[in-house]
């Protein structure tokens, strides 16, 4: 199949000046924006929508100008971990007006857009079957108007939720070429290690791109009795040490974490002596330390 960029003629649509153009309003927006930083992981609900949510937080606690992309366009998860699930987008002459969180977050997402709780994104196209052909594409086209219609004005870090698979990280990278960073998201357990390892290699080895750390969440529970840690997943508990070298940290599996993201309140600041609020501010604080900032 021949790309848009390859065709011969576009049947009036001027579909290559078009891309250009929403393309060089995406590299305009991200000169103002630092550094950018893809969360990713091959296996999916591992947490990554959860980690990219409380990471931001964590973030802007620090002081920094932070902003998340929900690339999840067909299962949109931050508007609501964010707490502005209710807020209505404000257009300018200049872009879309990112929704703001309490702390002072700036999240765009499909979720925002969709008019129903239970709407799924549909593609237009003549049937749902050419729609599922041409998904991918369309998916990318979105996300380049997602980052480049946004007034994100300055800002110090912008993270990307993506959706599970290895296979999405180049898309990312095509629209977003200097990507600062990929952060891994696994649990501990093997059939996730299997795959994620998958994630390494793509985001590493095949497209090259900064690998800031991998983050092993739901790495252990603490016991509401003893006050030990118990393993969650795998009795031995065993941290693969294939990751030794880029592990970022271990955050324990917390219910109230899980409450915080269904309510949309900030975890970190609601519970800030807990072992997972450590974790995840000093997994942000060695992002400091990648970025030199
Ligand atoms: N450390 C944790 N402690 C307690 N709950 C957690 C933790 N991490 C994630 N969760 C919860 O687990 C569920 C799945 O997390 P999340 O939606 O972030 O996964 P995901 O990897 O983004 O999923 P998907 O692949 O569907 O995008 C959510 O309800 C979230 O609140
Ligand atoms: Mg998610």
């Amino acid at each position: 199949m021949k790309s848009y960029k390859e065709l011969p003629d576009d049947a009036g649509s001027n579909i290559i000046g078009q891309v250009t153009a929403q393309a060089n309003r995406l590299s305009k927006r991200l000169s103002s924006v630092k550094h950018t930083i893809a969360v990713m992981s091959g296996k999916g609900g591992v947490g990554k929508s959860a980690i990219t949510t409380n990471l931001a937080t964590a973030l802007t606690l620090k002081g920094y100008s932070v902003g998340i992309v929900d690339a999840d366009i067909n299962g949109p998860s931050i508007a609501k971990m964010m707490g502005v699930r209710n807020i209505t987008l404000e257009y300018t002459k200049s872009g879309i007006l990112p929704a703001t969180s309490l702390l002072g977050t700036k999240i765009i997402s499909m979720d925002l857009l969709l008019a129903e709780d239970d709407a799924p994104v549909m593609w237009n196209a003549q049937t749902q079957k050419d729609a599922f052909t041409w998904r991918t594409t369309m998916e990318v086209g979105a996300l380049r108007e997602f980052i480049g219609d946004t007034e994100w004005g300055d800002l110090d870090y912008l993270l990307l939720d993506l959706p599970p698979g290895s296979d999405r990280l180049p898309n990312v990278v095509e629209l977003i070429p200097n990507l600062g960073g990929v952060v891994v998201v696994t649990i501990p357990s093997e059939v996730s290690h299997l795959i994620v390892k998958k994630s390494i290699t793509m985001a590493r080895d095949i497209l090259k791109v900064p690998m800031i750390g991998v983050v092993e969440n739901m790495a252990y529970y603490v016991c509401k009795h003893c006050g030990e840690p118990e393993p969650l997943f795998s009795p031995q508990n065993t941290p693969d040490h294939v990751f030794d070298e880029i592990r970022l940290g271990r955050i324990p599996f917390d219910p109230k974490l899980s409450l915080s993201n269904d309510s949309g309140t900030p975890y970190l600041s609601e519970y800030p002596d807990t072992p997972a609020t450590k974790a995840i501010t000093e997994i942000a604080h060695k992002i400091q330390n990648f970025f030199n900032t």
